[in-house]
């Protein structure tokens, strides 16, 4: 979901919807902005893309200066025009992110109140509440701060009021919601992305915050009223770093950035001239935490099972890892002191802040790899590791999660130092293994055609295996879940010593295997596991590199070459291709790429 809002002087809606546009990577299933008109509120709302918005609104303009709008991904209620917000009455029009968890009771209590509901959705509730205190004669903010008081949840709020041109009210709680300073204009909105084009200058709201803005003032309060400061900051983010650069698709143009955004990361965290990573000051001790707990959704899940074999095996640290969404009602028993490792994108998914506060709870140190450095998330750890990929737009991650291992890469080697089972060659040794690597993905590109050639295989199929073993294991974890998110092909990825257990029963030649095998020591146990494949008429679609190239040829039925490069950094390196070939089967098929059906980028729900 995506709020853009303005208060200022030029005509709001066509600033809203262009704010809107920008946001639209988050996902989305419906559309809608409110502006006043001569005092009173005028809405236009339409069901799926924005584009049915943008007609709505060529045909039926919305003048006004002051508007707020929403993109909405359907939770409570069907993603129809009825249920697209704004929501509001005469009174009040507003936008919400979130869920407002009380909703039910408050409803019953202002429908015995004689307000009248439209809608079933949780959100309407905010608006009728608000309505509520302003019928009983609260001016706006007062009558905001009011239902406020009352909401339970996590929500991000924008509100307009009729007969009060110039007048926005934010508010958040657990969602993000940023301010943006301009010229006798003011903006709300979800993130610096939507406010890039429109000002640089900018305030992260707090949880619990209330904003008041006219086009000539900006005033920040806590529910109850009280004043607070939150600072102005400048953002770096030029409207250009969110444009497609030439590229199809965002996706195909992130993807052209691994090796940049792996580069880009190393470079924070490792000393070149001495070939050694450099942490910032840790609020606790590496060298004695018992045991790490890392969690996570998606596919930043899937970078920390890769970072479980580093973490095992390089710092002889025992690590549980869990998807957030188990993690958070497993009550699982936690040593005191332990690592919570906590991997986010956009440091906003629901689940995985409700991880990181029930391990924070249980006094385990909290450390974020995180790529939004303004995320509630990076507020609430104790240590943020920031992956330096950048703004990400398509829904699919792809760079950020590159740029997520680069950084489990380089704590396993901190954490490895401090327990002393790394010594200083071994250290030079993975940072040597690690700074090669934006070359060698560079190289990845180069095998644009054999990697189409596989897309034609994969994409007249149905379903599709996925196999790796080991660090590759995760690696397949991620081909198969980007398969499927942007192709719509059902695809599995399995251990693939497991394979025998099971979907092996479902091998045939219109099942195509997607292995990934680089020449690591798992190597010839991944061979035989395809060679069984084969012998029941598998067609083995096989990444490898230039040292497992001549024995994959001879069962491979297409494979993709890439550098050999040290075991350690395979799986970054690897991920690359199994990206790419999701993305060249979603082309061939003609699907949504950037923006798949029923996704969202950042999942700001449970
Ligand atoms: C959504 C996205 C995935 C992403 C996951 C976790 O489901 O579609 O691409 O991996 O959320 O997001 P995060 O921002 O926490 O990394």
């Amino acid at each position: 979901c995506g709020i853009c809002g303005v208060v200022g002087l030029r005509h709001a809606s066509p600033i809203v919807f262009d704010g809107l546009r920008r946001l639209e990577y988050r996902g989305y299933d419906s559309a809608g902005i409110a502006t006043l008109v001569d005092g009173k509120i005028d809405r236009r709302r339409a069901a799926g893309k924005l584009d049915n918005l943008g007609a709505l609104l060529e045909t039926s303009p919305l003048p006004g200066t002051t508007g707020i709008g929403h993109t909405r991904w359907a939770t409570h209620g069907a993603p129809t025009t009825c249920n697209a917000h704004p929501h509001g009455t005469e009174r009040v029009a507003i936008v919400h992110n979130g869920i407002i968890e009380n909703f039910e009771a408050l409803r019953r209590e202002l429908e015995a109140a004689g307000q009248v509901f439209q809608t079933e959705t949780d959100s309407e509730t905010i608006a009728q509440l608000v309505d509520y205190h302003l019928a009983q004669g609260l001016a706006p903010k007062d009558a905001a701060l009011k239902a406020l008081q009352r909401l339970e949840g996590a929500y991000a709020i924008a509100m307009i009021f009729a007969e009060h041109e110039g007048l926005m009210i934010g508010a958040c709680h657990s969602a993000p919601l940023a301010v943006g300073y301009g010229d006798n204009e003011m903006f709300l909105g979800s993130d610096s992305l939507a406010l890039a084009p429109l000002t640089r200058r900018i305030s992260y709201m707090e949880d619990g915050d209330c904003v008041v803005l006219t086009p000539v003032g900006v005033e920040f309060m806590t529910f109850d009223g009280t004043p607070v400061r939150r600072a102005e900051q400048t953002t770096a983010l030029a409207a250009g770093a969110i444009g497609k650069d030439g590229y199809r698709h965002y996706m195909e143009k992130e993807l052209h950035e691994h090796p940049l955004v792996i580069g880009q990361t190393l470079q924070r965290m490792i000393d070149p001239a001495n070939r050694k990573v450099v942490l910032p000051d840790m609020p606790f001790d590496l060298a004695t935490v018992p045991r790490a707990v890392i969690t996570a959704c998606g596919s930043a899940f899937y970078a920390g099972m890769v970072g479980r074999y580093w973490l095992e095996s390089i710092a002889r640290l025992p690590v549980d890892i869990d998807v957030a969404s188990e993690l958070r009602y497993r009550d699982p028993p936690l040593a005191h002191g332990s690592l919570g490792l906590l991997i986010s994108q956009s440091g906003e998914t629901a689940d995985t802040l409700a991880a990181l506060r029930t391990l924070r709870q249980n006094a385990v140190h909290i450390l974020s790899v995180l790529n939004v450095e303004h995320s509630t998330m990076a507020r609430e750890s104790a240590l943020v590791l920031g992956t330096v990929a950048g703004p990400e737009i398509s829904v699919a991650s792809t760079k950020a999660f590159t740029a997520q291992l680069t950084v489990l890469a380089c704590l396993t080697i901190a954490i490895a130092r401090a327990r002393g089972t790394l010594d200083p060659l071994g250290e030079e040794e993975l940072v040597a293994a690690l700074l090669d690597l934006p070359s060698r993905a560079a190289d990845v590109f180069a095998q644009g055609d054999a990697i189409r050639r596989m897309a034609r295989v994969v994409a007249e199929a149905r379903d599709v295996l996925y196999l790796g073993r080991g660090s590759m294991f995760p690696v397949a974890l991620e081909g198969a879940l980007k398969l499927k998110e942007i192709s719509y092909i059902h695809a599995e990825a399995y251990a693939a010593g497991e394979m025998k257990h099971g979907p092996i029963s479902l091998i045939d030649r219109t099942v195509p295997i997607v292995a990934s095998a680089p020449f690591t020591p798992l190597f010839d146990k991944t061979l035989s596991n395809l060679q069984e494949a084969k012998a029941r008429g598998g067609r083995l679609l096989v990444f490898t590199d230039t040292k497992g190239a001549e024995r994959v040829s001879a069962i491979a039925e297409e494979m993709v070459v890439l550098p050999h490069v040290h075991d350690f950094a395979a799986p970054i390196l690897q991920t690359i291709p199994v990206q790419m070939l999701a993305y060249e089967v979603a082309v061939m098929k003609g699907t949504d790429v950037d923006q798949p059906r029923n996704l969202a980028k950042s999942v700001t729900v449970e």
